[in-house]
């Protein structure tokens, strides 16, 4: 088994589509370890995607994931990195596959609904970003 980190993003939070994005999570055969409702400000967005940092989008992503209640899910697989990367679909929900939570629930590259994690090793650090790991037992 391995883990990943999910994050209901402002924009599907505030259209109320939590609910439908975690039925679609949970029929994908994920279980969630953990999961909380939060809203992050500014610098803290800005530590989550520092790798992004140098990026022309990074202003706007954090202000974007600062703007509103997010909600962080720990979520267990096995393979569950790369498995949960096709749930949620390619970054720009004009690209992503029919049936992905990108697709159904995303605006525009930039405000698509959902993160997933891109590797075991982010997956580990984002995971403690947000949870204790005495929570996920
Ligand atoms: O989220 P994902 O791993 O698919 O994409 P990323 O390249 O790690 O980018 C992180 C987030 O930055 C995306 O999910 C978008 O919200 C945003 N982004 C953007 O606004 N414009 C881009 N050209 C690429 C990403
Ligand atoms: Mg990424």
């Amino acid at each position: 088994m391995s883990k990943t980190l999910a994050i209901i993003k402002p924009d599907a939070v505030e259209k109320n589509a939590a609910g439908a994005i975690i039925e679609k999570i949970q029929s994908a055969g994920f279980k969630i370890l953990g999961l909380r409702m939060l809203k992050i400000d500014r610098s803290q967005a800005g530590v989550f995607y520092e790798v992004h940092k140098e990026r022309p989008f990074y202003n706007d992503l954090c202000d974007y994931m600062s703007g509103g209640k997010i909600i962080p899910i720990a979520l267990e697989k096995d393979n569950a990195v790369d498995d949960f990367r096709k749930v949620i679909g390619n970054t720009d929900p004009e690209q992503a596959e029919v049936g992905t939570i990108r697709k159904l629930f995303g605006t525009s590259k930039a405000v698509n609904a959902i993160h997933g994690s891109d590797s075991d090793e982010n997956a580990a650090k984002e995971i403690v970003f947000f949870f204790n790991a005495s929570e996920l037992v």
